[in-house]
């Protein structure tokens, strides 16, 4: 009897160590599960994914690295003080006359210089250099007015329901509202789209980082290029909304 309660503390430690392993082992397992199943997260990279759209989740391949990729020479104007302070002026004098109106001119433009300020508006930075961004010009009236339908539906239900009453309320003082007629008088519509992913040639999803900045930066450049052109003669606006691809492709 003095025996087996001399040997109670070793079959407890015993005990303990075995219920240690035991958790370890199953700990483990969950783990190596949840590794499988929940890929690592990447905030920096999957929050710029998300675009709205439920398409399927493929693997991205990695991109490789091109050795005999093209040298773009880099050359750099010198300006004096003086001259500096005089230009930053007039630019920022040339820039500071954009407005954002609603009652736009259908004169017509040369097809040429809208494929100039679209080149100028593809010189803009982008994340991991993937360009992603496709710009598309539409000069047909009919698929203009498509456009128009499109717009002003989403645009009525942001109105109505969607956006909420704060900023129909935030809204007021621009007096705007969903109908939008120069979707029709303007000469042209560029639309931009961002491309959330890019392909490889070999079909697999190429990673298009920092995506939606990307384009944010180059409609800004658009912006520039189109006030640096049609200061005081054409008006300039655009309209920025989600319509998912999908549902724009479905009706136009
Ligand atoms: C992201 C973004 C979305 C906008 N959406 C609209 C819009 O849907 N309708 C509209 O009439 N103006 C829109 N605007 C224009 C703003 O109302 C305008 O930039 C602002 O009132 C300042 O006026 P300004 O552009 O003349 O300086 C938008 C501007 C931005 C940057």
């Amino acid at each position: 009897m003095v025996f087996f309660s001399s040997l109670t503390p070793v079959f407890i430690a015993i005990i303990c160590v075995l219920i240690g392993v035991i958790l370890k082992k199953n700990n483990g397992e969950r783990g190596k599960h949840e590794i499988k199943s929940k890929p690592p997260s990447r905030p920096w990279v999957d929050e710029d994914l998300k675009d709205g759209s439920d398409h399927q989740v493929e693997e991205e391949e990695w991109q490789g690295f091109d050795e005999n990729i093209a040298h773009v020479p880099f050359t750099a104007e010198r300006y004096s003080e003086a001259e500096m302070i005089k230009r930053s002026q007039e630019f920022y004098k040339l820039l500071n006359k954009r407005r954002s109106v609603r009652f736009l001119s259908d004169e017509p433009v040369p097809r040429e210089v809208i494929d100039n300020v679209i080149r100028t508006a593809g010189t803009s930075p982008s994340g991991a250099h993937t360009e992603p961004w496709t710009f598309v010009v539409v000069q047909d009236p009919e698929i203009k007015h498509k456009i128009r339908e499109i717009v002003e539906e989403e645009e009525e239900i942001n109105y109505k329901k969607r956006m909420g009453d704060r900023w129909v309320n935030d809204l007021k003082r621009l007096r705007t509202n969903w109908i939008k007629e120069y979707l029709d008088t303007a000469p042209y519509l560029i639309l931009i789209f961002k491309q959330v992913y890019g392909r490889l040639p070999n079909g697999k999803r190429k990673t298009h980082y920092y995506n939606e900045i990307s384009v944010s930066i180059a409609c800004g450049i658009l912006l520039a290029a189109l006030q640096v052109l049609f200061l005081l003669k054409y008006s300039i606006l655009i309209t920025m909304r989600h319509v998912s691809a999908g549902y724009a492709q479905g009706h136009v």
